[in-house]
């Protein structure tokens, strides 16, 4: 501060000439605003060094000693530093808001996560209406529950019915959410192979929707039985959006390109459709009547074919008199209408699922190519489990063509299926060379009888 007084002692010299009334009421101004300035000072904060200021002001006497320019200068210097230490203070005041905001935030995520621990270890604890929290009010419809308009149920012991879904639905709530999106009573999205999808990601059975299925244009009446067991059914009996093939042409002429599909040539019923199971080659091909002779005539009258293509083993079996129920997913080709065109019954499901027949009521339970080791083992041996349960005492298992590695054959289905209690009638293992031995990939094909007691 004392060199800049030096600094501006010239003009010290120019200011002498202003007259002393005006100076004496200038100094009483300044006086004004500087104790204005020191009180605004006091209260804002101590960060200003403006003790040698205070010295002059108070304890000595400072109006005979100063010039009205230095204590300008002072004001100005002192303005100055109030001024900084003002844009400091707000600086200061804003990283305190940020850090502040960061903190809330942080606080929100911690209880964010403290609360999803909470949920999942008390899982147990939630509300099946908590799951459905978040759906739209529609699909909570297909998801119910839904309130006994007759009250309690003595039957049932509820006042509320939930509809049916796979409990798979619910780890999947944004593909729910999804497939419960559509107009009511108009016309449901084309959304087959979305929705198939979810089934085999555990949603099965899907919830009902309340919207019709997409129409076949110029749909006409099935082909007649007998003839239409061997027939392929016109193009316009069906809708192709989910297809590749856009006509049944297509899927016959599949076979002849390169590609992968499941059941390739099934769809070309002159082809190897046409002699399947007509023949025993005594080693993994089990020719049907060999099968049926098994038992005794007409015994084997109802059954079901897991994963059973187009439907050909309904088919030779309905020529046999006896009703096969087929179940089929419609992998990148038709293949539930396919059967139904043909005069079979064919099921939308996939493996998973529990088999909607009551115990002890099938005579036979075929499965070809579907049951192998893509399944997890114990999901599978829950699947031969189901088996067992809905064949009758007596009743035949014929699993076809079960694809697995020489390692898995003796290790795990052996086993497994005499733990599930199956008695084996027949029993055919062959390896599979067309990727090489040292695959050590084997099929083996087995007749297996539920035990009569
Ligand atoms: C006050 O200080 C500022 C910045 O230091 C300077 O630009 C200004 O000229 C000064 N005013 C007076 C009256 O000395
Ligand atoms: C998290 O939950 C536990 C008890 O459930 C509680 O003691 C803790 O304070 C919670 N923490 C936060 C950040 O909410
Ligand atoms: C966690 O659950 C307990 C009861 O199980 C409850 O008292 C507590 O408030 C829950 N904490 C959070 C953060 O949800
Ligand atoms: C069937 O579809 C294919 C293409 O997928 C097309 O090239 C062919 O002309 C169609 N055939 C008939 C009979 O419509
Ligand atoms: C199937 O049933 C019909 C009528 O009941 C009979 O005429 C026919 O011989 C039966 N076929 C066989 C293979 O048993
Ligand atoms: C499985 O075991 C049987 C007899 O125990 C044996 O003959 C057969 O070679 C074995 N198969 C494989 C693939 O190891």
């Amino acid at each position: 501060m004392g060199s800049a007084e030096d600094d501006h002692l010239p003009k010290k010299q120019t200011h002498k000439s202003i007259n002393d009334q005006t100076k004496y009421k200038l100094k009483l101004l300044v006086l004004i605003i500087l104790t204005n300035l020191l009180t605004i000072y006091i209260f804002t904060g101590p960060s200003l060094n403006l003790h040698p200021i205070l010295k002059n002001t108070i304890n000595d006497s400072p109006f005979p000693s100063f010039g009205s320019t230095s204590l300008l200068q002072e004001l100005n210097a002192t303005k100055n530093e109030l001024e900084t230490s003002r844009s400091q203070i707000i600086v200061l005041h804003l990283q305190l808001k940020s850090t502040n905001q960061l903190v809330t935030e942080l606080l929100a995520q911690l209880n964010l996560l403290n609360q999803s621990i909470n949920r999942t270890a008390d899982s147990s604890l939630l509300n099946f209406n908590d799951l459905l929290d978040d759906l739209s009010k529609e699909a909570k419809l297909g998801l119910g529950p839904h309130k006994l308009p007759l009250g309690l149920s003595p039957r049932s012991g509820i006042d509320e019915v939930y509809p049916s879904v796979g409990g798979g639905c619910l780890m999947y709530k944004e593909d729910l959410a999804q497939y419960m999106t559509y107009n009511v009573g108009k016309e449901c999205p084309v959304d087959d192979v979305f929705a198939q999808r979810l089934m085999l990601k555990g949603c099965e059975p899907l919830p009902i929707r309340r919207c019709h299925p997409k129409a076949p244009a110029g749909y006409v009446e099935p082909i007649p039985l007998p003839k239409s067991l061997w027939s392929t059914p016109p193009d316009t009996s069906i809708i192709w959006d989910p297809y590749t093939c856009k006509n049944y042409s297509c899927l016959i002429e599949r076979r002849k390109f390169p590609g992968f599909y499941d059941c390739k040539d099934c769809f070309d019923l002159q082809f190897r459709e046409k002699t399947r199971w007509q023949f025993d080659n005594g080693g993994l091909d089990f020719g049907m009547d060999q099968v049926m002779a098994t038992r005794r005539q007409g015994t084997i009258r109802i059954g079901l074919d897991i994963g059973g293509g187009v439907g050909t083993f309904a088919a030779r079996m309905k020529e046999r008199n006896v009703t096969i129920v087929t179940t089929s997913m419609n992998l990148d080709g038709p293949f539930n209408s396919f059967i139904a065109s043909r005069g079979l019954i064919s099921m939308h499901v996939g493996v998973s699922q529990r088999l909607p027949f009551f115990q002890n009521t099938l005579d036979i339970v075929h499965s070809m190519h579907i049951l192998s080791n893509w399944i997890p083992d114990t999901m599978l041996e829950l699947i031969m489990y189901d088996i067992y349960r809905v064949l009758r005492p007596g009743g035949l298992f014929w699993l076809d063509h079960f694809f697995c590695l020489g390692t898995q054959l003796n290790a795990t289905y052996v086993p497994m299926l005499e733990r599930v209690g199956f008695k084996k009638l027949r029993w055919n293992a062959g390896m599979k060379l067309d990727r090489g031995i040292d695959k050590n990939e084997w099929y083996f094909s087995a007749l297996l009888e539920k035990p009569m007691s």
